[in-house]
């Protein structure tokens, strides 16, 4: 498919898409589905490159795993669990940062696993050390091997008491698949409590795990000895529904976002309304406008759940260049996550970049030469050019501000975007966007 799109700004989009189901809870349901002695069934599944890589690497491992895109329901059945060729699970290095939560349900199952070296946008170091830490506190043997990291576990993997240094998503996620079976109760302070975290609480739940989650963000769970297959809908991708609700701002048109849900948006939904746009929510979804007025200049800061998601940074910087006025955004969460602003300033965007915090808080990358802090000037008119997609987000960014900018501009590397947007340039033909792909 060629990987380029010629994209005409500078209209409005209109009209209804719909968002399924988020694409940071989908692959970790589908490994849970590893923990089972039965099938389990995923609803409301997208159509998205991750769901491939993870289906791909469950069959390696054994399991049968049936995917209807147009229903959005993956059957997975692990009753044939096994090792497979540590060639062919390297043929997935580099293709996803999933991989490493397959290392406890595997322990469990097979005493052993073999992780390839892991994908993901290049937004920061992405270190994996809290995930580690927390499988040798079960009781893993984990060492690195060409390729990858090699585990087992010579007894079976016991609970184990742990705080995290950071409420990490993953390495929360790491310990909920591992803490489920393993013997004993685990209690984990510190940890996240993203609603994607909080669904794969419930999809565990659903295959008899015990866990509760406990104010202060502390999560205790009582291992079991068995746990059963799951029918599960996911929640919907609150990312996807922020970044279509940034690109109705920022080229000033109105999109219904079906399947959005209030509930897991409130802190963007607060923000959006304080840049100016504004927002009508019903029983479906929610649709996102620009009224007309000028947008206004803000302070932001990312943070972990409840807080502004970094995931919402990028495509909500592009309507904060229409916005008067300087609005300071603070990143909290990734060390490089402003990689996607140069693309804007070729475009006429005004911003710089500051290694100090400039927010209400010092975060872990004050003082450490990361330019984690931005300044927005605006106004300012955006004009078509020529820009590559740096990382997921940041490529829906460029996406959106080419459709801002007035001209045709080029887009390149847009499969990135096929990774966790379903279906985008179907959503953005909905939308009445003109542009048209490269056939060459
Ligand atoms: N961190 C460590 N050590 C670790 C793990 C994390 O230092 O062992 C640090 C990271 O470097 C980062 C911070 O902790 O600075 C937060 O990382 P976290 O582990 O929370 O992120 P993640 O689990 O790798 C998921 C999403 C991201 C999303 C973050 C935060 C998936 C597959 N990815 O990543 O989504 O930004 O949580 O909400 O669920 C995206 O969808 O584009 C995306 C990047």
């Amino acid at each position: 498919m060629a990987d380029m799109l010629y994209v005409d700004g500078g209209n409005p989009l209109h009209g209804e898409i719909t968002v399924r189901g988020a694409k940071n809870f989908v692959s970790k349901a589908m490994v849970a589905a590893l923990l089972g002695e039965g099938p389990s069934e995923l609803r409301n599944v997208p159509k998205i490159r991750d769901v491939q890589v993870v289906s791909e690497l469950l069959e390696l491992h054994g399991v049968h795993v049936r995917y209807c895109p147009e229903a959005g329901v993956v059957e997975l059945d692990p009753c044939n669990v096994r090792t497979p060729m540590v060639a062919d699970v390297d043929t997935l290095a580099g293709a996803s940062r999933i991989p490493i939560l397959f290392c406890g349900p595997l322990l469990h199952r097979l005493g052993e696993a073999f992780i390839p070296d892991l994908g993901g946008c290049a937004i920061g170091g992405r270190p994996i050390d809290f995930h580690l830490e927390i499988l040798r506190q079960f009781g893993a043997e984990v060492d690195k091997a060409e390729g990858g990291i090699r585990l087992s576990a010579p007894e079976p993997l016991r609970g184990t008491k742990i705080a995290l240094p950071y409420p990490s998503v993953g390495a929360t996620e790491q310990l909920l698949l591992t803490a489920v079976r393993a013997e004993g109760i685990t209690e984990l302070s510190n940890a996240a409590i993203e609603p994607e975290i909080a669904d794969l609480i419930n999809v565990l739940q659903k295959m008899g795990a015990i866990i509760s989650v406990d104010t202060d963000r502390v999560i205790r769970i009582e291992g079991v000895q068995r746990l059963v297959g799951y029918t599960h809908t996911a929640l919907p991708d609150r990312i996807e529904a922020a970044s279509w609700a940034s690109a109705a701002l920022a080229t000033g048109g109105d999109v219904y976002v079906r399947g959005a849900r209030q509930a897991d948006m409130t802190t963007f939904l607060n923000t959006f309304r304080k840049v100016g746009g504004e927002f009508v929510i019903d029983d479906h979804g929610i649709s996102f406008f620009h009224p007309g007025a000028d947008l206004h200049s803000i302070h932001l800061e990312t943070d972990v759940h409840p807080g502004f998601m970094t995931d919402w940074q990028q495509p909500l910087v592009v309507a904060l260049t229409q916005a008067t006025g300087l609005s300071i955004v603070h990143e909290t969460v990734y060390e490089k996550r402003f990689g996607f602003v140069s693309a804007l300033e070729s475009m006429g965007a005004t911003i710089q970049l500051y290694r100090e915090c400039l927010g209400g808080h010092a975060c872990r990358f004050g003082q450490r030469n990361f330019y984690h802090s931005a300044v927005i000037f605006g106004p300012t008119p955006l004009s078509a050019a020529d820009i590559v997609v740096p990382d997921l987000r940041g490529g829906f960014s460029h996406l959106i501000a080419a459709l801002a900018a007035k001209g045709q501009s080029a887009v390149r590397g847009i499969s990135l975007i096929d990774r966790g947007y379903e279906r985008f340039t179907d959503k953005l033909a909905a939308l009445g966007a003109q542009f048209s792909r490269e056939t060459s």
